[in-house]
């Protein structure tokens, strides 16, 4: 009861794969609360690709964790002990105070879950990061009009599974890409994929092909390499791709991928050419404009059962770093959450 369990960064990842070993399990005093200071009992973490970041410094976006510090990420949690006047105990919170079984809080970068979530880990796959990227990749960057084939990486994963079915709602042909023929036969049979293509496939390209007998409008690209590799020649005149994340040409450094658009002038010949329109996101530069439609409109799809949620839950603390690590080598199926307490 008095001991807080917390896995903190013990060591940056070596190769491109964060493993288990970068993290350590220990055990500290549960945390008194101070004046204007409240602490939270930890429901669920989200183990999300961007956390990476926090691991081994990949961009100026984002501050490593110190060597020893409790590796942070998103949470849910409830209050337990409140001494700041906008919190009391018993509140449900969303926040960032990481992978521990207690945080404090100043009471800055929390969220009050009192809007009628049908359960709490929705807070983190419904309305986390992953589900916002989606939101903004398919709101703002490149919106696909109805009519329109929109392809989608990491299909079946935190921020695809929102993307393939908020290009359905658009009225949209969504054809996704997964790694194994579960998982494509999970985003057709679940999520409502028109088609799902497994990127490890020998015949991977003539798949993709085959399921985009009208061309590509709009690609929400996770992964890079010979996905990318494969859809460019695809891409109809005027298509867009939203540029979201690098899951086969790691940002994260030792890339040992060379395909032919690890070529950047080859690449910007096809975006000439074909007049492509090509928008990076980072989800944190469209927080005030997009937050408070993303939430709206999430909520009612959820409540219509137009979007369904694939949670893959592991249990225990203990369990997050060899999830993590997971995450990175295809292992999770749908939106990687780790419980921690009811
Ligand atoms: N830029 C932003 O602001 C932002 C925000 C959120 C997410 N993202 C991006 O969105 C993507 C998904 O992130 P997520 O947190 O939702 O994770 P996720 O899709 O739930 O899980 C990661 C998935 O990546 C795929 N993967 C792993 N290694 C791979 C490899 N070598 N080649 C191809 N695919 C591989 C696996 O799916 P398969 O087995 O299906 O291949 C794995 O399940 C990432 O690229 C992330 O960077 C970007």
């Amino acid at each position: 009861m008095n001991v807080n369990r917390r896995v903190v960064v013990v060591e940056r990842p070596r190769y491109i794969v964060p493993t288990a070993n970068c993290f350590r399990l220990e055990q500290a005093p549960v945390p008194q609360v101070g004046e204007g200071q409240l602490r939270l009992r930890t429901l669920w973490l989200s183990l999300d690709v961007m956390l990476y970041a926090r691991v081994k410094r990949v961009s100026a976006d984002a501050e490593p964790v110190n060597l020893g510090d409790v590796m942070v990420g998103p949470t849910v949690g409830r209050v337990e002990e409140s001494r700041h006047p906008d919190y009391k105990a018993g509140e449900l919170l969303s926040g960032f105070w990481g992978w521990q079984g207690y945080g404090i809080s100043e009471g800055r970068r929390l969220r009050k879950l009192d809007f009628g979530l049908k359960q709490p880990s929705h807070a983190l796959s419904a309305y986390g990061t992953s589900a916002f990227g989606a939101y903004v990749a398919l709101t703002e960057l490149a919106p696909p009009l109805a009519g329109e084939t929109v392809v989608v990486g990491t299909a079946i994963g935190g921020l695809g599974q929102i993307a393939g079915q908020i290009a359905k709602i658009k009225g949209c042909r969504v054809v996704g890409i997964a790694g194994g023929t579960e998982k494509c036969r999970i985003a057709v049979e679940r999520l409502g994929y028109d088609a799902c293509v497994d990127h490890r496939a020998r015949d991977f390209v003539e798949q993709l092909r085959a399921a985009c007998g009208k061309g590509v409008d709009v690609f929400v690209d996770t992964i890079g390499g010979r996905a990318l590799d494969a859809v460019v020649p695809l891409l109809n005149k005027d298509a867009r791709i939203a540029a979201c994340g690098l899951m086969a040409t790691p940002h994260f450094g030792e890339a040992a991928y060379s395909g032919k658009y690890q070529s950047s002038m080859s690449l910007l010949n096809e975006i000439i050419n074909r007049r492509l329109q090509v928008r990076g996101l980072v989800v944190f530069d469209h927080l005030r404009h997009c937050l408070e439609p993303f939430h709206r409109e999430m909520t009612a799809w959820i409540d219509s059962g137009r979007i369904k949620l694939i949670e893959d839950i592991v249990v225990g603390l203990e369990q997050a770093p060899d999830a993590f690590q997971g995450l990175f080598e295809g292992r999770n199926r749908g939106k990687l959450l780790v419980k921690i307490a009811d």
